[in-house]
């Protein structure tokens, strides 16, 4: 029997991962259910699913054995709860919600009921972030620095701080979460954010558009990671860079460059496609129980969002924030 999978929201990220979906062996894409029935409609003929505008409908009458949550950052919340009510495991992409509030009653809920679940974070998936993270096992990290620079994506919730949350906790999370995948987790952040151009070229625009965020890890490492969104189409830089012991590790993505003072070694992955090796965990562990495959679940995610919201809060007050009490937190 293929596995019956629901995906909820009808946008870009949805069809990305409808498509995957329905390409793979023993897995059906049984039903889409969007903001409207309109929309679900349009999107689940070409996958021969199911079309629903309200989720409890869909959940009642379809029998899925996972849903895939491809909604904006502030739609999340009474989604989430209604398949934990079920017990029905969920893909969900990043970020877990637009604060901490949404997600902390979502992780406790995931956790009582011991759920399978994975996150979005699929650079961690990749086999230039694998690379990267082998690489420095083996070296003492001094300094991280890392960007998320582009243009503003278009869609009209992004722009809104309520929508989205902000570059930091909508984009730059990728990049935050590969930090501490590689490095460890964060103990205190520092933040400066500020608007300096779409609020004149844009209406509506309520999020900040450049950032510069300063992390203290457990380990004593310290990561400075910046983003803008104000750049033209077109012209983007993703990146991290590690300062070593025994040298410098620049990743982005798909690539990584190891300089050391006897050797430069730049080894491209460009074949690598880590959404469906994330898919592929996350429908294995769905399958067999086996969770192993899955490199970020909810419980891992949420700290990412613990430290992406309280860079936003240190923006705001101007103070550094010490980021306690997780372990009590998951
Ligand atoms: N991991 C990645 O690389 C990656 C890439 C792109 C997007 N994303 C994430 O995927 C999410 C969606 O992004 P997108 O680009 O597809 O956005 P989008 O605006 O193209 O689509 C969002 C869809 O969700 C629907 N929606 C909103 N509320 C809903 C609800 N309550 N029930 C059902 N449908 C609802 C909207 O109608 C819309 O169809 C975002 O959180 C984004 O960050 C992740």
């Amino acid at each position: 029997m293929p596995l019956k999978v629901g995906v909820i929201g009808t946008g870009w990220f949805s069809k990305k991962h409808a498509d995957m979906l329905s390409k793979m062996d023993g897995v059906q894409v049984q039903a889409i259910c969007g903001s409207s029935v309109e929309k679900a409609e349009l999107m689940a003929k070409d996958y021969g699913a199911k079309s629903y505008g309200q989720l409890t409908e869909m959940l009642d009458k379809e029998k899925l054995d996972a849903v895939y949550i491809c909604v904006p950052p502030f739609a999340h919340g009474e989604i989430e709860q209604q398949l934990i009510e079920r017990g029905i495991p969920f893909m969900v992409e990043k970020p877990l919600g637009v604060d901490v509030q949404t997600p902390k009653s979502i992780v406790d809920e995931v956790k009582k009921k011991s759920l399978i679940t994975s996150v979005g974070y699929h650079f961690r998936y990749s086999q230039s972030v694998q690379r990267l993270k082998e690489e420095m096992e083996n070296h003492t990290i001094g300094l991280v620095s890392g960007s998320w620079m582009g243009s503003m994506p278009q869609v009209p919730w992004w722009r809104k701080q309520e929508g989205s949350g902000g570059q930091f906790i909508e984009q730059t999370t990728h990049i935050v979460d590969l930090v501490r995948y590689i490095a460890g987790e964060v103990e205190e952040v520092y933040a400066a954010f500020g608007n300096r151009v779409m609020k004149e070229k844009f209406d509506q625009v309520t999020v900040h558009d450049i950032g510069s965020v300063t992390m203290k890890l457990e380990s004593g490492v310290v990561a400075q990671l910046s983003n803008t969104c104000i750049l033209p189409e077109g012209v983007s830089q993703v990146n991290m860079n590690y300062f070593t012991d025994q040298g410098m590790v620049t990743w982005q993505p798909g690539q990584v460059t190891i300089s050391e003072p006897t050797s430069k070694v730049e080894k491209v992955f460009r074949s690598e496609n880590p959404y469906l090796i994330e898919n592929e965990a996350f429908l294995h562990a769905v399958r067999t129980g086996d969770t192993s495959r899955i490199l970020s679940n909810y419980q891992d995610a949420y700290r990412t969002q613990i430290v992406t919201v309280s860079a936003l809060e240190s923006a705001q007050s101007g103070l550094p924030i010490k980021i306690r009490g997780i372990e009590g937190q998951v």
